[in-house]
């Protein structure tokens, strides 16, 4: 899989795909019932290669390998500071091959080169984070009454069941594979129908490290086939999943028959808020990251975009000056600045919403269309004139397009940004500290940027208020709930 990677190119080489199997136990192999489906390039709408599909019976193989690498294996016996070094082996060999993994996750994805290389950056970061935390996680001794020694034990869940989307495959990956293995649990994965290929790409360097056979399985297959099967198992211990809302619901409805741990992180309708005092430039260049970044497929879109009605009508004209140049194009080009939408989907939902947007009478000030005749491409986008209680105010849209509202009060923007069943992130653009300060401890959200947008860092913690999820990926906080916490108490005579 060569890619160019001469300073003078500007378009990185598609890499070569072949046929994709599962990966079960350290085997490559095929789906029980033989099916596959196809693994599509969005910025074409051709067909890559075809990948195996996973459903009930290979999600059982996977569980039974996934536990049996957890109980006997020597997965069970290694001392923590060796899972340890296997994971910083294992991010050695991405940042080795991370040209070839972000080229591939462009093709595959339809991000651009330069965002899969900064998402390629953060999956060696999280490898090597989590790495550090393998032979840190402790338990306490405590002081009970009586004489007992009372101490506790961090030990791992078990099997742990993730399910991943498609818009960040490989970081997603990572976020949920580095807590995991360091906590000592064994993972059975499904990654996103319409992204699988980085993901077994990962399964040849897993085997590479040296991890033993059943830590780390990768079904590929659908949601409701595959997925729903690795929710309902009875021998899996726990559910990470990311993405929507619905599909969260349904997967702890089902996770109650067997009262499995789940933790999601879901969507937002991030609110976005642009003060009269800020400095203009920077909260332009800044809300036009905050919703643009990967065409808008980014959990944390600042798409509720609150501004202060003094500068309004100057903001709305910078930000659709910059929205008009921005360049769409070959996610394989160093020059693209925006790929297309990850799928014939998300293409239709977004352009439903522009028309809904018209339709509720909001002001399309730029964009709306599709762009180009090839792949799902969608035309930066800007609504002024945005009502509060407008579906593009209050759905998740998933793509390239902001909403405008105007405000004139802290104490009104605070009401109205919280006004929304999502909580995931937030953001102020203000010079003042008390106003950043007052609206980062009103806002509900489980990160807020101040003067900065889409600022995620491993060893932060990140996850939802309300329904954005349940739980915190990232930082110490996610080794909570990666372990189970056990109570020893020794009579002392
Ligand atoms: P989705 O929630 O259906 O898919 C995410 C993952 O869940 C995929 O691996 C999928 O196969 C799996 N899945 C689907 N149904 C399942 C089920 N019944 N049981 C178990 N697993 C299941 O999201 P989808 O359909 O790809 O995108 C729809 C919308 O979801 C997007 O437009 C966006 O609004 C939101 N979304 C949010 C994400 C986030 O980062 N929070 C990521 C992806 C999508
Ligand atoms: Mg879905």
């Amino acid at each position: 899989m060569a890619t160019t990677t001469s300073s003078k190119a500007r378009t990185v080489k598609a890499p070569q795909v072949k046929d994709q199997p599962l990966f079960i136990n350290g085997r490559f192999v095929d789906s029980v019932s033989g099916k596959t489906f196809p693994a599509i390039n969005p910025a074409n709408g051709e067909v890559l290669c075809q990948v195996a599909e996973g459903d009930a019976a290979d999600i059982d193989l996977a569980v039974k390998a996934a536990r049996a690498a957890l109980e006997t294996g020597p997965w069970n016996r290694m001392d923590a500071a060796d899972r340890g070094r296997l994971l910083y082996k294992l991010a050695d060999l991405v940042e080795k091959n991370s040209e070839e993994l972000a080229a591939l996750e462009s093709l595959n994805c339809g991000k651009t080169i330069n965002d899969s290389r900064g998402d390629l950056q953060g999956v060696v970061n999280t490898l090597r984070y989590y790495a550090g935390w393998a032979d840190k996680i402790e338990g306490r001794t405590v002081p009970v009454r009586g004489n007992f020694l009372s101490y506790t034990l961090r030990q791992p869940i078990g099997v742990v069941g993730q399910i991943i989307p498609w818009n960040f495959p490989l970081l997603m990956l990572a976020w949920k594979w580095g807590p995991a293995l360091a906590c000592g649990n064994t993972v059975v994965m499904k990654p996103a129908e319409q992204t699988p290929l980085t993901a077994m790409r990962m399964a040849e360097l897993v085997m590479e490290a040296g991890f033993p056979n059943g830590v780390i399985n990768l079904v590929p297959g659908y949601g409701e086939t595959a997925g729903a099967a690795l929710v309902r198992h009875p021998d899996v211990d726990k559910i990470a999943f990311t993405g929507h809302v619905d599909t969260a619901k349904l997967i702890q409805k089902s996770a109650a028959d067997t009262l499995k741990r789940c933790t999601f992180e879901l969507g937002g309708k991030s609110p976005n808020v642009i003060f009269a005092d800020c400095d203009m430039e920077q909260a332009v260049a800044g809300a036009f990251h905050a919703i643009y970044f990967h065409g808008g497929q980014c959990c944390t879109a600042g798409s509720r975009l609150f501004v202060e009605e003094k500068i309004r009508q100057e903001f709305v004209e910078r930000l659709a000056e910059r929205s008009k140049q921005r360049k769409l194009g070959d996610p394989l080009s160093t020059e693209t600045e925006q790929g297309p939408q990850v799928s014939q989907e998300q293409l239709d939902k977004i352009l439903g919403y522009v028309k809904l947007g018209e339709k509720e009478g909001a002001r399309l000030i730029t964009g709306g269309q599709r762009w180009g005749n090839k792949g799902y491409y969608v035309e930066p986008t800007i609504f002024d004139n945005v009502k509060d209680e407008m579906a593009i105010a209050r759905d998740e849209i998933f793509g390239p397009v902001v909403s405008v509202l105007p405000f004139k009060t802290m104490e009104e923007v605070v009401d109205r940004a919280n006004r929304t069943y999502y909580g995931l992130a937030a953001a102020i653009w203000t010079k003042d500290i008390d106003k950043a300060h007052n609206y980062a401890r009103q806002v509900k959200a489980g990160t807020v940027w101040v003067n900065c947008y889409h600022v995620v860092d491993t060893t932060t913690p990140f996850g939802g208020f309300k329904m954005s999820g349940q739980g915190r990926e990232n930082g110490e906080a996610a080794l909570e709930h990666y372990t189970e916490m056990k109570t020893v108490t020794i009579k002392l005579n």
